[in-house]
């Protein structure tokens, strides 16, 4: 059977995109590439060195010489991958507040985006790939064999946030989390480069009052689905 070999899965924050997207990846053996850990990696690269975040030129020029590799998890301490950075290791840095405070501005500058993209762009050529982001379907991979759009409430997103923070030993407030939950949400979708949005021939899920396995039973029949065209429009 022939298997879609690109498959973008874009949508909000915590629509559970990098749950559902490890987890099909390593169903399907393919690699798996969180493009939000590269925005990141840029931002705390940026707060670590003194970069002035709101200095475009500046948070540009950074990321066209930074390194950055994501790869298969190098330590067993509950990770999805390593993120790399120059070499370093800033697989957690990247989850600490401030990055989640910042990111979305780096994310807005059309000269960031120009460099990151590229670079996703080249892993896509490669194919066998699950790639998760905002701009994947749209922008990135606009050819992609398969698109999904995860999304679900910013109420419930929010909560499932909150809870991660709790779990993680963090100190969380709900109301907190939900405000900027809603901030991000806004910054996200209005930016004029690549904003957030579902392509036209994006398959929507919401995944509100779905469990993790069901929604990973409805991607994997969405691909069965895709499996079957394929196999129709190479043997009519
Ligand atoms: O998915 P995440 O929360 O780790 O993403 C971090 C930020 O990066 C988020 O504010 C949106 C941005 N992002 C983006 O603009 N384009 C992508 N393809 C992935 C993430």
């Amino acid at each position: 059977m022939p298997r879609p070999s690109t498959i973008a899965i874009d949508g909000p924050a915590a629509a559970g995109k990098s749950t559902i997207g490890g987890l099909l990846a390593e169903r399907l053996g393919y690699l798996y590439l969180d493009t939000g850990a590269m925005y990141r990696a840029v931002t705390w690269v940026a707060l670590e060195r003194g970069v002035d975040i709101g200095d475009e030129q500046a948070v540009t020029a950074l990321a066209r010489i930074m390194r950055i590799a994501i790869t298969r998890p190098t330590v067993d301490d509950g990770r999805q991958y390593t993120v790399l950075a120059d070499g370093e290791d800033i697989t957690w840095e990247i989850r600490r507040p401030e990055v989640d405070s910042h990111v979305s501005r780096v994310s807005a500058y059309p000269g960031v985006r120009e460099v990151l993209t590229e670079q996703q762009r080249s892993i896509a050529r490669q194919g066998r790939v699950v790639m998760i982001g905002r701009d994947i379907g749209t922008v990135v991979i606009p050819d992609a064999d398969l698109k999904v759009y995860l999304d679900a409430s910013v109420e419930e997103r929010a909560r499932r946030r909150y809870l991660e923070l709790l779990e993680r030993g963090d100190e969380a407030d709900y109301d907190d989390t939900l405000s900027a939950m809603k901030r991000r949400d806004r910054i996200d979708s209005d930016r004029a480069v690549a904003p957030l949005k579902a392509a036209e021939d994006a398959i929507r899920v919401n995944t509100d009052n779905l469990s993790i396995d069901e929604v990973l039973s409805v991607v994997e029949g969405i691909i069965e689905d895709v499996d079957s065209r394929i196999e129709e429009q190479t043997h009519p």
